[in-house]
């Protein structure tokens, strides 16, 4: 039983990332043999990412996946921290999951994820869900093999969470969701500490992988075939400072576009450490996508400093009119609104800023109190109703500039990496270089290439293109 601990957490030591290569045990090799999972992620990339590798660690253990969770011999959910109604869904799930058992007590579930790293959680599922058979955190996914084995001797509330980060794992297996674009890490952990934030709590410090292994992965998915790669991180911008001396994000990506992948992006960008030779090798590099997710998060001076954000509206602004210099960018951005304290005048600042930018879109949220963290111990006078009503006047104007920004790419031309069958009956969906969701008729056989669509019909959250012969 190990369980976590916020102070040990925080820790930023300065002791050396250890690498090591993943290798699974023989006596692992058969625990899943005609057993099935039901795997359910929550979260971001990065979540979604870990879950290919959760999923990947299943398959070599002979599992088989299903999409149902009453067919699953094994139930894992990988959790979500960053809101309280994330938390709310994984324990709604647990409900379900409960009923489930009592009809099933051989059904072994498991809790993985940011809500592990959570002490309250913890506590919570000590005192109300001690049917679940096992918890393990961010830092251990590769002990899955070794809980499930165990577990197959010793029934009882494993609980195994570290707060401190440990090694780099490379060569995980992975499973990954789609053949045609892929996640890659190149950063974990975030050393930012804004102060609504959980994530540096729940993902520990940050750590680079090193260039060669990143690019080691891209290589062999260029050989596969794949179209497209994300580059992931917190906080992609901050890649290689804990191991260089001078090698950066910009440095990375050159060489990633010399492996002649069609397309790379990178999320997410902190603004403090975007730096001028970014914008420069994006600019010089056609498959290094002209797409750029900057979070503001407030437009007041008073609240960025109250988030501990390190950055101004006017410092934000020189950055946004730089990155506006290179061709046909798209920018996007996330927003939270009734930060503690936030006044009518601070979320007006937050508009202008929003006037200011016309994002291509926004992920617009309420701000939500995280268990530890130095907001949540501010003063939060403003009622809910407020709140509510911020956000519906914010997506309002975010969605008028989504839909503008949409408009003008009405009768012109782009290239589009064909993903699958869209909901549209009869239709294809894919993304273009800004990341615009594009639906159109054409036959299957196209998906997982790039081909030209012309848009007929723009909306705030999607067009409707046609494929040009
Ligand atoms: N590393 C990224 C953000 C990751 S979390 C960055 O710094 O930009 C994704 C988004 O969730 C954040 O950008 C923020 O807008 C939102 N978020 C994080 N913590 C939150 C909280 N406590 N309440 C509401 N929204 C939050
Ligand atoms: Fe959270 Fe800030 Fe780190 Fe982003 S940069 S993950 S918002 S602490
Ligand atoms: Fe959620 Fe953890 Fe990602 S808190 S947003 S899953 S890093």
């Amino acid at each position: 039983m190990q369980i976590p601990n916020y102070e040990a957490a925080k820790v930023r030591s300065k002791k050396e990332v250890l690498i090591r290569k993943f290798n699974l045990d023989n006596k692992y090799l058969n625990l899943g043999l005609n057993k099935k999972f039901y795997l359910k992620t929550y979260g971001c990339q990065m979540n979604e990412h870990d879950s290919e590798n959760l999923k990947g660690l299943l398959h070599e253990m002979n599992f088989e996946e299903v999409f149902d969770m009453e067919q699953a011999d094994f139930i894992l959910l990988n959790t979500c921290s960053i809101r309280e109604n994330a938390h709310n869904k994984a324990f709604g799930m647990l409900g379900r999951i409960k009923h489930l058992k009592e009809s099933k007590p051989d059904l072994v579930v498991a809790l993985c994820g940011c809500m592990a790293q959570e002490v309250g959680v913890i506590e919570e599922i000590k005192k109300k869900y001690r049917f679940v058979n096992f918890v393990f955190g961010t830092h251990n996914l590769d002990d899955l093999p070794k809980l499930l084995y165990e577990n197959l001797t010793n029934k009882k509330l494993n609980i195994e969470v570290y707060s401190m980060e440990g090694d780099i794992v490379e060569e995980l297996p992975v499973s990954r969701d789609s053949k045609y674009k892929a996640y890659v890490n190149i950063i974990y952990g975030c050393d930012k500490f804004c102060t609504y934030c959980i994530v540096p709590y729940t993902r520990g410090k940050q750590r680079s992988r090193k260039k060669e292994d990143i690019l080691k992965e891209i290589k062999s998915l260029v050989h596969e075939g794949y179209q497209e790669v994300t580059l992931l991180g917190q906080n992609v911008n901050a890649y290689g400072k804990d191991l260089y001396d001078d090698y950066e994000l910009a440095d990375l990506l050159v060489e990633v576009s010399e492996t002649k992948i069609p397309r790379i992006r990178f999320i997410t960008s902190h603004p403090w450490d975007f730096s001028d030779k970014l914008i420069e090798v994006i600019k010089e590099h056609k498959n290094i996508l002209n797409y750029v997710h900057l979070p503001i998060q407030s437009g007041s001076n008073r609240i960025l400093k109250l988030m501990g954000r390190r950055y101004t509206k006017e410092s934000y602004k020189e950055l946004y009119d730089k990155l506006r210099s290179i061709e046909n960018i798209s920018i996007t951005t996330d927003i939270i609104v009734g930060f503690p304290g936030e006044t009518e005048e601070d979320f007006l600042d937050t508009l202008d800023m929003v006037n200011y930018c016309k994002y291509d879109s926004a992920f617009t949220f309420i701000y939500s109190p995280r268990e530890n963290t130095p907001a949540s111990r501010l003063e939060d006078n403003t009622p809910l109703s407020v709140k509510e009503e911020r956000l519906y006047r914010l997506n309002d104007l975010v969605n008028k500039y989504s839909k503008e920004s949409n408009l003008k790419m009405l009768n012109n031309i782009y290239e589009v990496l064909v993903e699958g069958e869209s909901t549209k009956e009869g239709m294809l969906f894919g993304y273009t270089e800004t990341n615009k969701l594009i639906n159109f008729k054409a036959h299957k056989e196209l998906i997982g290439s790039i081909v030209k669509v012309k848009i007929i019909d723009a909306k705030s959250f999607s067009l409707d293109g046609e494929l040009v012969e």
